[in-house]
């Protein structure tokens, strides 16, 4: 793709050094290369999908910018050690983390396999966790940092919209709401900032059931006052601002990027 690095005067990020979980498609992969074009240096983390954080890292890098790909399962407590010892290694440290990892599959609550629940739960609300848990004890580290340090989660609109057929989903990002809050309080002291985007419906390939249908995507359009789904974009640049200076009194928030989805539009 025909990526290029935001014009110097423009940039937000500057010298800042990013994981980014998920990195390798959807959203995450937007926030990548939004990072990236704000200077950051980005840790792309993939999970199986070495192509595509292949192609990635290598569109940045030809543009100027920084980044690398890094393997890691965020559900797994191994795995995220061994992979936030490397980008710390590779990227000289980091100051930025973004919780962006994600599953989820329909199950009504009376067929949900235990399994599927566990799975969800693992990667979406226990990978936030575990992966807060890394790059805090290394943000520590350094008790008089050179750059501003955040973590970021990506939450959801269903972190308040209650969803049929996604309770794990929906318990997760519940979850993912107060832990973000909680471990906002405790870090707060320390110079670090918490604070999550929640997108609404956002054109990625999570939602590609219901993009290929267009009478299901329809009645997702009749669910947003703005009248559009939401673009990758859209998320990645409130989350490079949200990850700035700019933001720099935004601490333990959440931020709805859903065209007004969290009004409840259809609700009379
Ligand atoms: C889900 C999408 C869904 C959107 C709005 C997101 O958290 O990942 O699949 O379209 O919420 O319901």
């Amino acid at each position: 793709m025909a990526f290029s690095l935001h014009p110097e005067p423009a940039r937000l990020l500057t010298d800042r050094r990013a994981l980014v979980t998920g990195g390798s498609s959807g959203i995450g992969e937007g926030t990548c290369y939004e990072l990236a074009a704000h200077g950051a240096a980005v840790a792309v983390n993939y999970n199986g999908n070495a192509q595509s954080a292949d192609r990635i890292c290598a569109d940045i890098e030809r543009a100027g910018g920084r980044a690398v790909p890094v393997e890691m399962d965020v559900a797994d407590e191994h795995s995220v050690h061994d992979g936030f010892t490397t980008a710390a290694e590779v990227l000289g440290g980091l100051d930025l983390l973004v919780n962006n990892a994600g599953i989820e599959r329909p199950f009504k609550l009376v067929d949900m396999p235990l399994a599927e629940w566990r799975r969800v739960l693992d990667v979406n609300l226990t990978g936030a966790f575990l992966c807060s848990r890394e790059a805090a004890r290394i943000m520590c580290e350094d008790p008089s940092p050179a750059t501003p340090r955040a973590i970021l989660m990506m939450s959801s609109v269903h972190e308040v919209i209650p969803w049929e057929r996604f309770s794990h989903y929906c318990a997760s990002k519940g979850g993912m709401k107060l832990f973000a809050q909680t471990i906002a309080r405790e870090l707060a002291p320390h110079g670090i900032r918490v604070a999550s985007v929640a997108p609404g419906a956002i054109a990625t390939p999570i939602n590609a059931d219901v993009l290929a249908d267009p009478a299901a995507k329809q009645k997702v359009v009749d669910e947003i006052p703005y009248g559009r789904w939401g673009e990758v974009s859209d998320i990645a640049r409130a989350v490079a601002w949200l990850a700035s200076e700019q933001a720099d009194y935004v601490v333990g928030t959440t931020l709805f990027v859903d065209g007004g989805m969290t009004l409840y539009p259809n609700f009379a």
